[in-house]
């Protein structure tokens, strides 16, 4: 895309909404103005004083700092750049409660960023938005070992926590490829959905509270650790999935199930995408209360990281389709003697071509690698367009044919380097009827652009699916989001932003 392709349409919060199945191509850079304004080394000296410490406070006002600004001001699929001169990293939740205040009195404005593994663009900051970063808040505050209740501060590395939970027979109860880096923060307010939602369901469903400072600066200790609590509106809702854009969540309460003492993974090879169902469908049937999986991979998925991570695939031949399947229970000969059932009935029934059972531990991980892994070979090249959909499952895969065929009539993917596809790609969590189509390029290019939107949003509208499964909408979707929320959604949603943000300083110019 050229620069003076881009159109910039100026919103003001009291201004109509374009329609953005009619009005708005995506080339349009959607700002709305909140008259924020612009950060001066006074206000630095402000922070400075405030946090004491010099790592603190990342000060590229008073002077260059832009090499330390560098891994804050940049997504991890390096497709958006921020040009914050201003990073900030409280210690303490009374820290980022002063940090806001201050912010909200002088109509400065702020981006909450946990481990900046966000895939649509909501940590980083549009112009010079000042980064709030949750990197140096990573208390556990409590476990509670007989009800599984964990309390813990938002920058918590999900990672760190689930080997804390290990330690005391529990499990956190969200994984996803980016555990090493995802903050509890980013997690929540990303309402991040995984690997395992099939068998743990959604945060929506396991924060029990959240303690978080609101733009005015006031905290809100949410945090609480009753699983029943039905006294009037459940407004912690709000915060799971709100992606930054009403405050800034600086603690999380959260229930842990208990670490499953047999764990199996079994990966599949299958002709179809039909037979995929099947055997998803037999899953279920077989596998019931134990199954904790269903994660479905293409043949080029495949393909890509093998060629990407230079690794031996788990079966001999090649297949369009390949299915992992994991089990989690109490009793290792029960579940063993389950899945075996399950794999003779799909192998002697015709549903799955091929599959393979890991035998130990460093096994499950290694048929792990092979789904956690795509996201990161896809970016191997210049970049990767995303669509994190959900569609009802007979359809699912028909996005992807549709789109590969889509780009190949007009001529741009192939083998040759100067096209800008590598491929059509898709892959994700099958039991939740949650697509990832990916398309990763050789660059970023317009033509491509042109070709995939808004048609995969409006494919997903026909079959009443959702542009955004679980990643949330960012900056990315935010000109889309129309495809799914109907207008007076949209309205009750800038109410709320209104309400709660009234000089729009919280994570300004994303999707509300
Ligand atoms: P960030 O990227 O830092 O922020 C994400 C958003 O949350 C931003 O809008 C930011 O402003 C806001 N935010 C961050 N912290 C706070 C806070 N404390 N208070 C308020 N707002 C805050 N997602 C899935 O749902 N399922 C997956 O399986 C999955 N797999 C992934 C695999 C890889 C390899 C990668 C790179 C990403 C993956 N993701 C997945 C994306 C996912 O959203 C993030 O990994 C994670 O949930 C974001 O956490 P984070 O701390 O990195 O947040
Ligand atoms: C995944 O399921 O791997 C993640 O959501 C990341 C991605 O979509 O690439
Ligand atoms: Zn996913």
């Amino acid at each position: 895309m050229d620069i003076e392709d881009i159109q910039i349409y100026v919103e003001t919060p009291d201004s109509p909404r374009l329609d953005p199945t009619k009005q708005m191509p995506s080339w349009i850079l959607l700002i709305t103005f909140m008259g924020t304004r612009k950060l001066s080394s006074n206000h630095v000296q402000y922070f400075k004083q405030l946090l004491g410490s010099e790592s603190a406070v990342i000060d590229g006002v008073s002077k260059d700092a832009s090499a330390d600004l560098e891994a804050f001001n940049c997504d991890w699929l390096r497709k958006y750049r921020g040009h914050t001169k201003l990073v900030l990293r409280p210690k303490s939740t009374e820290e980022v409660s002063k940090i806001v205040k201050y912010c909200n009195d002088n109509m400065l404005a702020v981006v909450p960023q946990g481990g900046n593994t966000g895939l649509v663009g909501g940590s980083i900051p549009v112009f010079d938005e000042i980064i709030v970063s949750t990197a140096r808040m990573n208390s556990i505050r409590s476990f509670d070992e007989m009800s599984g209740i964990l309390v813990a501060d938002a920058g918590c590395i999900l990672e760190v926590v689930d080997q804390y939970l290990a330690g005391r027979s529990h499990i956190f109860p969200l994984d996803l490829g980016a555990k090493g880096s995802c903050h509890l923060g980013g997690n929540v307010s990303t309402n991040a959905g995984g690997l395992r939602l099939l068998r743990y369901g959604s945060l929506h469903g396991n924060v029990l509270g959240v303690e978080v400072v609101v733009p005015d600066g006031t905290i809100v200790d949410e945090l609480s650790t009753l699983r029943k609590n039905n006294t009037g509106y459940d407004l912690k809702q709000l915060f799971i999935g709100a992606e930054g854009t009403i405050g800034i969540i600086t603690g999380v309460s959260i229930l842990c199930p208990q670490r499953p003492q047999a764990v199996n993974v079994a990966y599949l090879g299958l002709e179809s995408f039909g037979k995929a169902q099947l055997a998803f469908r037999e899953a279920k049937r077989h596998l019931s209360e134990i199954l904790s999986a269903f994660e479905l991979m293409d043949g080029i998925s495949q393909e890509l990281v093998e060629r990407v991570a230079k690794k031996k695939p788990p079966l001999e031949g090649k297949h369009p389709f390949y299915c992992l399947i994991e089990t989690s229970g109490s009793n290792k000969e029960h579940d063993d003697e389950k899945l075996e059932k399950y794999l003779e009935f799909v192998l002697s029934n015709d549903i799955i071509s091929d599959g393979v059972l890991a035998q130990d531990e460093t096994q499950v991980q290694s048929l792990w690698s092979w789904r956690e892994g795509i996201p990161e070979c896809l970016n191997h090249w210049g970049g990767v367009y995303k669509y994190d959909v959900s569609i009802p499952l007979p359809e699912l895969y028909q996005l992807v044919d549709d789109t590969r065929e889509r780009l190949s009539s007009a001529g741009l993917i192939g083998d040759d380097e100067s096209l800008p596809v590598v491929g059509v790609v898709g892959y994700g969590h099958m039991g939740d009827s949650n697509l990832h189509l990916n398309v990763p390029t050789r660059r970023f290019d317009r033509d491509v652009e042109k070709e995939l939107e808004p048609f995969v949003y409006e494919w997903i509208q026909k079959r009443n699916g959702s542009i955004s499964a679980e990643h949330g909408l960012g900056i990315a979707k935010k000109p889309f989001i129309g495809y799914s929320r109907s207008r007076k959604m949209l309205d009750m949603m800038k109410d709320i932003k209104k309400l709660y943000d009234p000089n729009g300083i919280m994570n300004p110019y994303k999707y509300i």
